[in-house]
């Protein structure tokens, strides 16, 4: 109860609404989504608490948003904490303002929530208003190639003179390639490798910076240095993107758009009154590495006072596609520094550095040396036994033309002007060790390197913890695994290949999720995704692609990204935006299959990737993919209206279900194939099995594991099914006993041979397919929050509106703890045993629910609180339960059980 001024009782709820959000963002600057989405949390400790109504306060002017009541019209009776904009038209450039009020289970409305912003970006391409330009042109050269060839980076400047007293600044910049931003000698913003990577011949992103207080009245110095990115591709290696048919000189064009305090606004814009030069970066491939000659340095190239009358005009050219679009989402940054953890001197001109783990992102150093010495810095993931860089798992697929590209090798020529730093600006690596020779004496410190931990920013949305620390270091191993490979896509490793391998990436996506709140970086993917699909559905195995990989390794088990990506963004976060968007993509795709195979069963694939010994008929995995995506088919089509698809596509999975089984299962002894692991964990994990089969296709699966002695025999396909397979279907203990092994092969194996990133390998010493940073084994994140932690999305109420609950007590663990922060908030879910008891702590966000489903043995009971659980247990209602297992309907809160 708030007591007003007046002395009058007016009801206010305890209840505050928090964590608005504008497209999963902080107050963005530059969205062009014409009906922006608006997300909330409530937070309210109370059982039960909810949302019965709400209202979003939305306007231009934040005091009018202030003084708004709230009541009457604008009050939605609704539980939804994901509101889609609908009302008039947004301005571009244009600031609004939102709040929101929620009314709780009382009926008693909240304080207005701390106010959000957003502001709009160009809403359209009429309104850009500057040109695409480059420093070299096609037809400046007489040699066609002579400007894709050309290596050193190059500077672009525009002095202006602002007038009168500023007010606000935004620089928009769209670019083909990659592009630092400088205003006045200062970057503008903390984002790396800007623009994300899309197919640009098709789709080009751009990028919005306040740069307001870099400005001042009278004369600036806009400054921009471009770098090659995926554009412009140098390098040389097997999927030749070096031929990608939009290559071409890097370009960008950029509007910097002032607003005077007298309300009269100037657009300072690219084109060919600016002035270039080469820079002093020789040579960048954000395949390899970068060349710098401090030699070459213009010191002050960005500021004032520099002179560029040596300068020359840039050229004109055609926009690289005529879709440019905002960039909304979670930028790439460098988020951790990493300072060596060691350093090995080999001589005066030979050190190796170790940073005590692996990462992707670079490596900056530090060092004092006369002009002209060469350093090179090579970067490794390991170390030859003389303790020298070992790239010899990771360059096998480069096929460079010359000496003057080494791979992951960064060239560095002192300029000679006292203490040089030199960190890449367009490229990454993977890597843990940095080997540093030199062509003259140099002295150096451990100090002298750092690493640089680079990837999406994406927040942290979700914690593991339990008794054993094997596990725990392979949740961060499987972290560091999966941000190592989110560069504003999902990539298969970051040295090797750095592509966008589709079937990494739906392997990884429930991982990605559970531990990280990564839907701005899918949703862009799943815009790549719409980019390649050819008309017939086909896409191609690799997203983004310069054209390789439309037919090689495309089939179903690994492109079904069309349809899995969704419909776990829907899963996750309740939102069916990802899934309307790619509802056209995934109908042509199972299209597609469907006039393939009109039998139901396909053979297009490659199957179960990097297996132990066994392999499963591809046949029989890619069916099973097929499947999956015919039965995401059909419930979007449900979900969005589409009634006769709906039926259509019910009908062509359970077809492809039909033809699976006819196939594969013996029903006399549940026995898919020949009955290895991933025979039998793919069709339980995937829901191919007959209801009625069920228990009996787990228990030869139980049985299969028991004789490989709960070790993994398989590939990356069925190492994403065999925990789900064992833990949905009663065999929890024997899902953990694998999970929690130390001995090849295992994850745990990785591990106590010093892994901190996952493998492509369980095989530590094979000599193929040997990244030490491949995300496509890493089931075991998701699974840990799935299955001991026990937190899985309801179908029927996505978003974990309603949450799944259901924890395994696995033999062998006494304790384990999973938190993940969903579209409500945090959900808890920890226990710990003590002797034959259970200590199980919950806690539900407000306005979501959850189905608990607990084993209680025989002869134990449920308490909560210290007393027992009864039906008049306030937030607790009992459903039927089922054998030991009990179900119970819980409420939003905090809850302490015990089974005793
Ligand atoms: C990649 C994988 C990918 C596979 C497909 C490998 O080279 O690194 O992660 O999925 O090829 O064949």
């Amino acid at each position: 109860m708030l007591l007003l001024p007046g002395g009058l009782l007016f009801a206010q709820s305890p209840a505050r609404v928090t964590s608005l959000r504008t497209e999963y963002l902080e107050n963005p600057l530059g969205i062009d989504a014409l009906n922006p989405r608006f997300t909330w949390r409530i937070a309210d400790p109370r059982r039960g608490a909810r949302q019965t109504a709400y209202q979003v306060f939305f306007g231009t002017d934040s005091a009018k948003l202030l003084d708004a009541k709230a009541g009457g019209a604008g009050m939605v009776p609704s539980a939804s904490q994901l509101v889609t904009y609908k009302a008039g038209p947004l301005r571009p450039f244009t600031r609004y303002y939102w709040t929101v009020v929620a009314w709780d289970r009382d009926r008693k409305p909240s304080a207005k929530a701390k106010i959000a912003s957003f502001e709009t970006g160009m809403l359209g391409s009429e309104n850009w208003q500057g040109t695409w330009i480059s420093d070299i042109l096609p037809l400046d050269s007489r040699r066609a190639s002579t400007d894709l060839d050309t290596k050193r980076a190059p500077y672009f400047r525009k002095k202006f003179t602002a007038g009168k007293r500023i007010r606000s600044a935004r620089a928009y910049i769209a670019a083909a390639g990659l592009y630092e931003l400088y205003l006045n000698g200062a970057k503008s913003g903390n984002h790396r490798l800007d623009p994300m990577y899309t197919r640009f011949d098709r789709r080009n992103l751009y990028v919005t910076y306040d740069v307001t207080p870099m400005l001042r009245q009278g004369d600036n110095v806009i400054g921009v240095l471009l770098g090659n990115g995926w554009y412009n591709h140098q390098s040389t290696a097997v999927w030749f993107f070096d031929r990608a048919p939009w290559r071409n000189r890097p370009a960008f064009c950029l509007d910097l758009r002032i607003t005077y305090e007298d309300g009269t606004t100037e657009v300072i814009k690219s084109g060919n009154d600016w002035k270039t030069s080469l820079g002093p970066i020789t040579f960048n491939s954000i395949y390899t590495a970068e060349h710098y000659d401090g030699r070459l340095e213009q010191p002050g190239w960005n500021t004032v006072s520099f002179d560029d009358s040596k300068w020359k005009a840039p050229g004109i050219r055609s926009a690289p596609s005529r879709n440019v679009v905002a960039q909304a989402m979670h930028p790439i940054r460098d988020v951790e520094i990493i300072p060596a953890r060691s350093m090995r001197k080999f001589n005066d001109t030979t050190y190796v550095f170790d940073l005590g783990r692996n990462i992707a992102g670079v490596s900056q150093f530090t060092v004092k040396g006369e002009a002209g010495t060469t350093l090179r810095l090579k970067h490794s993931e390991r170390l030859y036994p003389n303790g020298r860089a070992d790239l010899s798992n990771i360059d096998y697929h480069y096929r460079p033309t010359d000496k003057l590209d080494p791979f992951q090798v960064d060239i560095f020529i002192l300029g000679g002007t006292g203490t040089e730093t030199f960190k890449p600006k367009f490229n990454y690596k993977g890597f843990q060790y940095v080997e540093i020779t030199s062509d003259r004496p140099i002295t150096l410190s451990q100090s002298d390197v750092t690493g640089y931990f680079m990837h999406s920013d994406v927040p942290p949305a979700g914690v593991v913890s339990s008794a054993n620390a094997t596990i725990d270091k392979i949740w961060s191993a499987t972290n560091n695994s999966y941000l190592s490979n989110l560069f504003g896509y999902p990539t298969d490793c970051p040295q090797r290949e750095k592509n966008g391998w589709t079937g990494d990436a739906h392997i990884a996506i429930e991982t990605g999720l559970y531990s990280f709140d990564a839907i701005t970086v899918y949703e862009k993917w799943m815009a790549d995704h719409r980019d390649e699909q050819q008309p017939n559905g086909v896409l191609p195995s690799i997203i983004p692609t310069g054209g390789w990989g439309y037919s090689w390794g495309n089939g179903p088990d690994w492109t079904s990204t069309i349809a899995l990506v969704p419909w776990n963004l829907y899963l996750f976060y309740g939102d069916i935006k990802a899934l309307r968007d790619c509802y056209p993509n995934i109908r042509r795709y199972v299209d597609h299959i469907d006039q393939e195979s009109p039998s139901g069963l396909t053979s297009w694939g490659l199957g179960d990737w990097v297996p132990v010994k066994s392999k499963s008929p591809v046949e029989l995995t890619s069916s099973i993919y097929y499947f999956t995506d015919a039965s995401i088919l059909a419930k979007a089509a449900k979900l969005l209206g589409h009634a006769a698809d709906a039926e259509k596509y019910a009908a062509l999975a359970a077809k492809i279900r039909n033809a699976i089984n006819a196939r594969y299962l013996d029903t006399a002894t549940g026995i898919y194939g020949s009955g290895i692991q991933t025979e039998l964990a793919a069709p339980l994990c995937w829901g191919v099995v007959p209801e009625a089969m069920k228990s009996k296709v787990a228990a030869q699966l139980a049985k299969r594991v028991a004789a490989d002695n709960y070790h993994f025999d398989t590939g990356i396909l069925g190492a994403k099914a065999l925990l789900n397979a064992l833990s949905e279907n009663g065999y929890a203990d024997v899902a953990y006993r694998v999970a929690a092994q130390e001995t090849y092969p295992s994850w745990g194996w990785w591990i106590v041979n010093g892994a901190t990133t996952l493998y492509e390998n369980w095989d530590i010493n094979a000599k193929q397919d040997i990244s030490m940073n491949h995300i496509m084994f890493g089931e075991i994140g998701a699974w840990l929050y799935k299955a001991p932690g026990g937190i899985r999305p309801d179908p029927a109420s996505p978003g974990f509106k309603n949450v799944l609950l259901e924890p395994h007590f696995v033999a062998g663990l006494d304790r384990f703890e999973a938190k993940h922060d969903g579209p409500y908030g945090s959900i808890i879910s920890a226990w710990k045993r003590n002797g034959d008891k259970i200590y199980y702590g919950v806690t539900i966000p407000a306005n979501s629910s959850a189905t608990l489903k607990l084993a209680v043995g025989s002869g134990a009971a449920l308490y909560e609180g210290g007393k027992l659980v009864t039906s008049n247990t306030k937030g607790i209602k009992q459903l039927a339960g089922n054998g030991n297992t009990r179900s119970y309907q819980v409420e939003a809160g905090n809850y302490g059980f015990e089974i005793k």
